[in-house]
């Protein structure tokens, strides 16, 4: 997916891939402006006007939602299969409706209910995320935004979801209200066999959540698979540099490292593999050959010339 500037295209999508199976909880990660984002709003088609799906495919259960219509995605698709809780969403609550009017038009406009029906599911779906359902009548600027949050969660919920997409859940709260929120969404997990997406550029919060990882760099993925598995031996350069820039609060204090450099501009991406020009293994054909995915384990792939 490329968006349309007068500059040219900015190729914030390009050839990622990976599978987000049942109740799988896939972790997607990395620097600010690589494409995260923009690839949730690809699943979704929720794509703004400049956007252009160039190529590829989005299956749910053998199903290509590139290839659907806009009023099947609509009617079948968001919300009842696909759901998200928008970056920043907490302070998208319309401040002059009540918090529970805004879950219960959600589940008018999608589902065949009446309003009776409507708000009792809403207050099911409140106190799912921790709210009592007496605050349904409460306004957004009268709840914390940790109970903001878990409101947008809700909202996300509320027409039973397969896949819920989650973009930084809890940037912008603190560590306490991060860990309840969190802690929720693991519960939902559980009860609701849910399948995650976890966007984040909070590796910790991974771990806490996820069972699969796809670390994301300058619009494409570096490397991807079982979590456990690129944590014990992370394979990507990028991956690994990400890795030894965190702290470990149990294992012996060593200096933390920094990746020098900035992500590039996705209007004229770096020949070859993007990485390079920060990559302290780069070798000639790095500059030259863009690399392709290569399978290193049985649930493990990395796309770097180290490995091909
Ligand atoms: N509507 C748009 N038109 C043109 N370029 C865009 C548009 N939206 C995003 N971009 C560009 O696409 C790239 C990917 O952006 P995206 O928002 O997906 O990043 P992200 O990984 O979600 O970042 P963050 O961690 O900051 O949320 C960036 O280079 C961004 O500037
Ligand atoms: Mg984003």
């Amino acid at each position: 997916m490329y968006y349309q500037t007068i500059r040219g295209y900015v190729r914030a999508v390009d050839d990622v891939s990976f599978k987000v199976g049942k109740e799988d909880a896939l972790g997607l990660a990395g620097e600010s402006g690589c494409g995260k984002t923009s690839s949730a709003l690809t699943i979704l088609r929720l794509l703004p006007w400049n956007a252009r799906i160039i190529d590829g495919s989005i299956t749910l259960d053998g199903e290509d939602l590139v290839k659907m219509r806009d009023k099947d995605i609509r009617k079948k698709i968001r919300w009842k299969r696909i759901s998200m809780v928008f970056q920043g969403a907490m302070n998208a609550l319309h401040p002059t409706y009540s918090v529970g009017k805004q879950i219960t038009e959600a589940i008018l406009l999608h589902e065949d209910v009446d309003s009776k029906e409507a708000v009792e599911r809403t207050e099911k779906l409140l106190e799912l995320v921790g709210i009592e359902a007496e605050k349904i009548n409460r306004f957004p600027h009268e709840l914390s935004g940790g109970m903001k949050q878990r409101v947008v969660t809700a909202m996300a919920l509320a027409c039973n979801p397969d896949i819920v997409i989650a973009d930084e859940p809890t940037t912008a709260l603190d560590v306490i209200v991060q860990a309840q929120v969190l802690k929720v969404m693991k519960e939902l997990q559980s009860k609701l066999k849910l399948s995650w997406i976890l966007i984040t550029h909070d590796l910790s919060m991974i771990t806490e959540t996820c069972n699969r990882l796809a670390i994301m760099y300058a619009g494409k993925v570096a490397e991807y698979g079982d979590l456990a598995a690129i944590y014990k031996e992370p394979l990507h350069p990028y991956t690994e540099r990400l890795l030894s820039a965190f702290p470990s609060i149990v294992g012996p204090k060593s200096e933390l490292s920094s990746i020098p450099g900035f992500p590039p501009d996705l209007l004229v991406p770096p020949p070859g593999c993007r990485f390079h020009p920060r990559c302290p293994k780069a070798m000639d054909i790095c500059r030259k050959k863009e690399p392709v995915p290569v399978k290193a384990k049985k649930d493990h792939e990395v796309i770097c010339h180290l490995y091909t």
